[in-house]
């Protein structure tokens, strides 16, 4: 079937976080294209499962430990990545993060360091810090209008000691870097040296450009597998982030030992939600259509965005967006000052994105824009925008606005 992204789809009152949960100090009637998950609609045959489901009538504890979804999510990877998954290295988790932070327990102790490439998802930071564990940046280096990492540095990162491993964000939020094979290789390289292991985050990896294709770290190194784990799910590919459900690969049999005892023992984490493993089924053997759509509708309003900022905005430029739907653009050229950019997007403009800061030092002056949205809010939200800033240039912010927006989270 062809589906109507076009259309919006009203979601307040549905207790979104992104609808009804806005920034404070964002006024009501502001744009809210900050959290990442979707404003498109689902894909059909999850929806027809859903119903089918709930026509059971039935909602009791549900085993996750079943064939039929090991043999979807594995049969997905295989079939979009030529990733083979051992069934037996795969995990259940309510998500990825929570899943970082079961991994983190697992693998290190408190007061360990933890790599992490910044300016990168802010919960990486909070993750590590809420369970006693150092953040150490190794900063991406802005280099045209992409980014690459800092091979030097990492590697002068992962010879201290403390240092245990690194949170790979793969592709990376929110630079939108698909990271290529030799980059990739030499992040292995580096973590073998000296011996220390990898968690790839690639939650986004179904969310690549059309004509670009993510590598999956397990499959390009089986030989390092038992120093890396992978973070997969459903939840962006699929806009299904609340049904809170995603796959962790762990090929190191000690490493499972470790994840379930923690996971399943000390946190009884056995069992999954109903409704998610319904979901994720109907997702992973019949959701590839929809997913060809929505990638497609997502590549036109990122071309949309540049064609916008090139014509409209010639002092600001949109980072190369190769995977995830966040537009990661540097407003620099017209507002340097981070707190007077919040302020202007949040107050001025009436948009809520996620402000670059949140992400690290390095993302100050620039601003995270959503685009799995209808065209229409697109269009509205870049014309805010071009008038927000038209404006700031020729009057500046009025000195009551400057004092109302304090620069946090
Ligand atoms: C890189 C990355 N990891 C993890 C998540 C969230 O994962 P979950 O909702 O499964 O905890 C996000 C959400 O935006 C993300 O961008």
């Amino acid at each position: 079937m062809k589906y109507d992204f076009d259309k919006p789809i009203d979601r307040t009152g549905t207790h979104s976080v992104k609808c009804d949960a806005m920034p404070s100090g964002v006024p009501q009637d502001a744009l809210s294209l900050w959290v990442a998950d979707m404003d498109l609609p689902c894909a059909q045959p999850i929806l027809d499962a859903l119903h089918q489901r709930i026509d059971r009538k039935i909602f009791g504890y549900t085993l996750y430990e079943n064939d039929e979804l090991k043999d979807a999510v594995t049969g997905w990877y295989q079939r979009h990545f030529g990733w083979i998954i051992d069934k037996s290295d795969l995990f259940y988790s309510p998500g990825v993060v929570p899943a970082i932070a079961f991994l983190i327990n697992c693998l290190t102790e408190e007061g360990d360091g933890i790599i992490i490439q910044r300016p990168v998802y802010y919960p990486f930071t909070d993750t590590i810090e809420a369970n006693s564990r150092k953040v150490v940046n190794s900063p991406l280096l802005r280099s045209g209008n992409t980014y690459v990492m800092d091979f030097a540095d990492l590697d002068e990162k992962f010879a201290e000691e403390k240092n245990k491993g690194m949170i790979l964000c793969s592709p990376h939020n929110p630079v939108g870097r698909v990271w290529t094979e030799d980059e990739l290789c030499k992040v292995v390289e580096i973590a073998k040296k000296y011996d220390k292991w990898i968690i790839s985050d690639e939650i986004h990896s179904d969310l690549t450009r059309s004509n670009i294709v993510h590598t999956p770290l397990l499959k390009l190194a089986p030989e390092y597998s038992h120093r890396i784990i992978a973070c997969t799910a459903p939840s962006k590919t699929f806009n299904l982030a609340g049904i809170q459900f995603s796959n962790i690969i762990i090929p190191n049999k000690e490493y499972q030992k470790k994840w379930n005892h923690f996971v399943s023992n000390r946190f009884s984490l056995g069992f999954c939600n109903p409704f998610g493993l319904t979901a994720i089924l109907a997702a992973y053997t019949q959701g590839d259509d929809w997913l060809t759509q929505v990638k497609a509708y997502i590549d036109s309003n990122i071309q949309y965005i540049e064609a916008f900022v090139a014509e409209h905005l010639p002092k600001a430029q949109v980072i190369n967006c190769q995977a995830t739907y966040l537009v990661w653009i540097d407003l620099r050229g017209y507002c340097s000052d981070a707190k007077q950019l919040k302020t202007l997007m949040q107050k001025e403009a009436g948009l809520a994105f996620d402000e670059g800061y949140i992400f690290g030092e390095e993302g100050a002056g620039y601003e995270r824009i959503n685009v799995a949205a209808p065209r229409c809010i697109i269009e509205e939200c870049m014309n805010r925008m071009k008038n927000a800033i038209e404006h700031y240039e020729k009057t500046g912010l009025p000195d009551p606005i400057k004092k109302t927006l304090p620069l946090h989270k």
